[in-house]
């Protein structure tokens, strides 16, 4: 029996202990907006928030998520109206999409830690997460326009 806080929720599962926080996300809780791309640490594709801090769900043991706040795509905003969000649906963000949940997780770690950063500071800040489409200019844009919508809004 493993007990997670996911969104804002409690839930107790039956997981081996052996299985990855992204595995119990997806098959356990069905929060699949979570995607699975390597499995190894080096896509970002997994990318949920533990304790605030972006973190690769696939190179995070369940068990040791346990006692931490875990959020994911799901539960950014109850509505889908988180600032990054809105700003991904106008700039037309995503080309395949598998990417973009992790891409919009990291983005949203980022201006929570740096609420103002520069292009340089988006670009180095998003690097961990790969995108196959090549949707970075669009990705940039949007985090841009998340900040400038947000400071004004
Ligand atoms: S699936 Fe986790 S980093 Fe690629
Ligand atoms: S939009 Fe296709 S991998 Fe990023």
């Amino acid at each position: 029996m493993l007990t997670l806080n996911v969104n804002g929720q409690v839930v107790t599962i039956e997981a081996s202990s052996d299985v990855s926080l992204l595995w119990v996300l997806r098959e356990h809780l069905g929060l699949t907006g979570t995607k699975y791309g390597c499995g190894a640490g080096m896509c970002g594709a997994c990318t949920v928030h533990i304790d605030g801090v972006a973190n690769f769900a696939c190179q995070i043991m369940a068990a040791d998520a346990a006692n931490t706040t875990i959020t994911t795509i799901e539960g950014l905003s109850e509505d889908g109206t988180h600032p990054l969000q809105l700003a991904w649906i106008e700039e037309q963000t995503p080309q395949c999409g598998y990417c973009q949940s992790g891409q919009i997780m990291r983005a949203a770690a980022l201006i929570a830690d740096n609420p103002k950063p520069t292009r340089e500071e988006i670009i180095d800040g998003m690097s961990a997460n790969i995108c196959r489409c090549g949707s970075y200019p669009r990705i940039v844009r949007a985090i841009e326009r998340a900040v400038k919508e947000d400071h004004h809004g």
